[in-house]
């Protein structure tokens, strides 16, 4: 099999039609997001669900976030809390995933949600909420990548993945957030963020009105249980809070780099400028880059732990692990 590959932009309605069509066929396609391109399927169908994992060949079922139109189709899916909907309501469509109870008469597959009492939902921005309101369904997609691989920010990096096991790409060109959603879970009136994500926590802090409480960190139970450490693996080695490289390591620079450094091999500036929102969409685009120049290790500059950083720093943690 080799994917069709369809431009939203250049062909919207045959996008949309081959999107359903597929779906309906339960047969997982990818679609961009905002944050990263997800490989989405019918997320009340078994099959539909089997074969996203499958197609990522994960070992083993995971929860997968369960994507919405909208708040309205959300709730017929899942309890609201107050607090969980004002978040809702301040940051959807977005980069926001809440997990909240499941209503026992929701058609969500228990393979979805893997056998859990509670469902992650969220609205993404953009063509993937029309597709989704044109199913008629929630659609479960973790992102369309091979597992334990980095997540896929254009059309390119997931047909060059994937493009043999699935009938459609649909390209919505390069993510504009470029990492995963803020995974947050509202519980007995506290507030937890069980992944750091596209929305910096310090702005949901702003909106909820209370202190996010942060992950244990290493050794820690895994609580939402794809967050593995050695994710996002690139095949070259990481380096953290690398001030310069050395000799055959490539370089992901954040922020004005010195000219001796910026002459070496291959350098990758995340943001010249420090911004972190242009840093995290070319994060992952980057790394992949460094692992096609052929350099046997990547170093990384130091990136503020604040803001998206927060986000940043915990997928370049995951690539650095050890190998498992
Ligand atoms: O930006 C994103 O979130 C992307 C795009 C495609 O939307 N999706 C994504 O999905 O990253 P996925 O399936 O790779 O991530 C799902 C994460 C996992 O860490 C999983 O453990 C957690 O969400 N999760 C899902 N349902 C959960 C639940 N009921 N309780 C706790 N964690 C849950
Ligand atoms: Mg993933």
């Amino acid at each position: 099999m080799t994917a069709r590959l369809i431009s939203i932009a250049d062909h919207p309605e045959e996008a949309l039609a081959a999107a359903v069509d597929e779906l309906a066929r339960r047969k997982p396609i990818a679609i961009p997001t905002e944050t990263v391109y997800g490989l989405a399927a019918d997320a009340t169908e078994p099959e539909a669900i089997t074969r996203i994992y499958e197609t990522k060949g994960r070992p083993r079922f995971n929860p997968l976030i369960c994507h919405m139109a909208d708040l309205a189709m959300a709730k017929e899916h899942a309890v609201f809390d107050p607090l969980s909907e004002k978040l809702a309501q301040a940051f959807w469509p977005g980069p926001l995933t809440l997990i909240l109870p499941l209503k026992p008469e929701s058609p969500i597959h228990d393979l979805a949600t893997a056998g859990l009492d509670t469902v992650g939902i969220r609205v993404p921005l953009g063509f993937a909420g029309e597709i989704i309101r044109a199913f008629g369904r929630p659609l479960a997609a973790p992102s369309a990548n091979t597992s334990g691989a980095i997540s896929p920010t254009t059309a390119r990096h997931v047909a060059d993945d994937l493009g043999g096991k699935i009938g459609l790409v649909l390209d919505g060109g390069p993510a504009r957030v470029g990492v995963e959603s803020t995974i947050v879970k509202v519980e007995d009136g506290t507030l937890r963020l069980l992944r750091p994500g596209g929305i910096a926590a310090e702005e949901i802090e702003h909106v909820a009105g209370l202190p996010l409480a942060r992950p244990e960190k290493a050794g820690a139970i895994i609580e939402a249980p794809g967050m593995l450490a050695s994710h996002y693996a690139p095949n070259a080695s990481v380096r953290l809070n690398a001030s310069a490289p050395e000799p055959g390591e490539a370089y992901l620079a954040f922020g004005p780099v010195p000219a001796e450094i910026a002459d070496g091999a291959f350098v990758f500036n995340l943001s010249p400028t420090g911004n972190l929102a242009e840093a995290a969409a070319n994060l992952f685009a980057a790394m992949k880059r460094a692992d096609a120049s052929g350099a046997a290790a990547m170093a990384v500059a130091p990136i503020p732990a604040e803001g998206l950083g927060e986000a940043i720093n915990d997928r370049l943690e995951r690539a650095a692990a050890p190998r498992g």
